[in-house]
């Protein structure tokens, strides 16, 4: 493996990002600007409704961020004007051909300067409607593939996924790229484009109906789920995002094509400054559920392993396989994350962010503290269901007999209750893959890139990603809690 110099690959690069109002893809911005200047240009692809509302957007929701506060420091009120020079936020759409981009010379030029692309738009919401999953997270690759396809400078395509694509498998789970054929359950035959039709059938017959947006949303939500399981996957999110691989696989071609698979991504390690996030997703939604003293207990097999990883390594991880994976014909795959090198077992976390919120109670809008006692993690569902009927069925005899009273409040509160035990049950049904997950990701190709890295005279201290270094305990008490209740926790 080469590595000269990774900075100097980024410099004069121009550089396609999608998804940079998202949190990913917002690091891997903020790196490049602060370590490399001399990139060419940055090319950020924002859903908007023109150019300037793009640029409005980034912003907004880019710029003004506080991850920008190291370079904001560092150049006061010239860091919009630095940011500016280097950067052109574009309206586009992934679900689109062409992400949806009319104005022709402006598309001409992309293809003509795009060096590096990095996809890194997706709806990350486990329970999406499976139209909107299947237009961006399968049909948005397919359509970055084909735009990468038409740039003439192109060295590398770079795209995010995730290893659950690999569906709940146990064992040892390889950087192996996914094929059509290759569904979780291997029944049912997996035809991408007889999904769309199943999409567009729904969609024409609700019409018809004459459906409400809540019902429709309601019912394209199930659908996800319900093809996802026929498959094999646990939730509408992996089963759409492994379509997606599977798209990228199979046209690929000679595109330089890396896929990088980032478990569940947490907090920054250390870059910009430690402890940075934005949204709470997996493992974060429970965290944060916790403190607020919404959530009292969640279901997991006491020997999981959660896998998370810190942004800014993954991050660096993605420069690495930009670098050694430029200009090679083939496509390559890295799990990105810290099960099979340093892993957390889920009855770790759960005592520690019991102590954080002991230690450190959230203060609601109120300024109530808010008392927690241990989060109780119940290991089969079975007792879990008991748990959540006592909490929430107990006045049941009582509400029996308002009832026959044929009391409205009443059985507006059990409507309520009922509602709610669904919720929780849905829930746990979408992060169950999450939660009994016993296996680990394989990252052989991900360790190749750090003895490449640590056989250079690269910078292992800006380039690091090695998840060994990290102590759990110290890494979510004192940097992954506190930053999420500083930028993802509102009261
Ligand atoms: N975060 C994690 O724990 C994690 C773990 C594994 C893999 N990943 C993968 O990493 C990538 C980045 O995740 P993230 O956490 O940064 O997600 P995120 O914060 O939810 O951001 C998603 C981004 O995608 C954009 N997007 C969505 N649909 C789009 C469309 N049709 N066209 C253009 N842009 C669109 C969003 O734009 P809007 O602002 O307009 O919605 C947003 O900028 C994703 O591919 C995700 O699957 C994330």
């Amino acid at each position: 493996m080469e590595l000269e110099g990774i900075l100097q690959f980024f410099e004069n690069k121009t550089i396609l990002v999608t998804g940079t109002t998202g949190f990913l893809a917002k690091v891997f911005v903020e790196k490049i600007l602060r370590v490399q200047p001399n990139v060419k240009r940055f090319s950020l692809l924002v859903r908007a409704s023109n150019n300037q509302a793009a640029t409005q957007r980034f912003r907004e929701e880019v710029i003004k961020k506080d991850i920008f506060r190291i370079l904001r420091n560092n150049l006061g009120a010239n860091l919009e004007s630095f940011i500016f020079e280097r950067v052109t936020p574009i309206s586009g759409d992934i679900s689109y051909e062409n992400f949806g981009i009319k104005d022709s010379i402006l598309i001409e030029e992309m293809w003509k300067d795009i060096d590096i692309v990095l996809n890194s738009a997706a709806t990350t919401n486990f329970d999406e409607r499976y139209d909107v999953a299947l237009g961006i997270n399968t049909y948005g690759a397919l359509h970055v593939l084909n735009f990468a396809k038409k740039c003439i400078k192109l060295k590398v395509l770079l795209h995010v996924s995730t290893p659950y694509v690999s569906s709940e498998k146990g064992g040892n789970i390889l950087e192996s790229p996914l094929r059509m054929e290759d569904t979780p359950k291997g029944t049912s035959r997996l035809v991408i484009n007889a999904e769309k039709e199943v999409v567009e059938e729904y969609l024409g017959r609700l019409r018809v109906q004459g459906a409400t947006n809540e019902e429709i949303t309601s019912t394209m939500k199930d659908l996800g789920i319900k093809r996802a399981k026929l498959y094999g996957w646990p939730n509408t999110y992996v089963y759409t995002k492994a379509l997606g691989e599977m798209l990228l696989e199979q046209f690929h071609q000679n595109l330089p094509l890396a896929i990088v698979r980032p478990t569940m991504v947490t907090s920054t390690y250390k870059e910009p400054f430690s402890g940075w996030i934005e949204g709470a997703r997996t493992i974060d939604g429970v965290i944060t559920a916790f403190g607020k003293g919404r959530l009292k207990s969640f279901l997991g097999h006491p020997n999981s392993i959660l896998d998370v990883i810190p942004a800014d390594m993954v991050v660096n991880s993605i420069i690495m396989a930009m670098v050694t994976h430029a200009n090679k014909s083939s496509q390559i795959i890295f799990h990105v994350g810290s099960s099979l090198r340093n892993p957390m077992k889920l009855p770790s976390l759960s005592d520690l962010i019991s102590l954080y919120f002991t230690q450190n109670p959230w203060i609601d809008r109120n300024g109530k503290s808010i008392k927690v006692s241990k989060l109780i993690v119940f290991s089969n569902i079975a007792t879990f269901q008991a748990y959540m009927a006592i909490r929430y069925k107990l006045p049941l005899k009582v509400l029996w007999l308002a009832n026959l009273m044929l009391c409205q409040y009443y059985r507006e509160i059990r409507i309520n209750l009922n509602r709610k035990v669904r919720v929780v049950m849905r829930m746990v049904d979408l992060y169950k893959p999450y939660a009994f997950f016993t296996g680990s990701f394989d990252d052989s190709n991900t360790e190749n890139l750090r003895v490449a890295i640590r056989e250079s005279d690269v910078d292992v201290n800006l380039f690091y990603f090695d998840p060994r270094c990290i102590d759990w305990e110290d890494y979510i008490m004192n940097t992954h809690i506190p930053g999420l209740t500083k930028y993802s926790m509102k009261p």
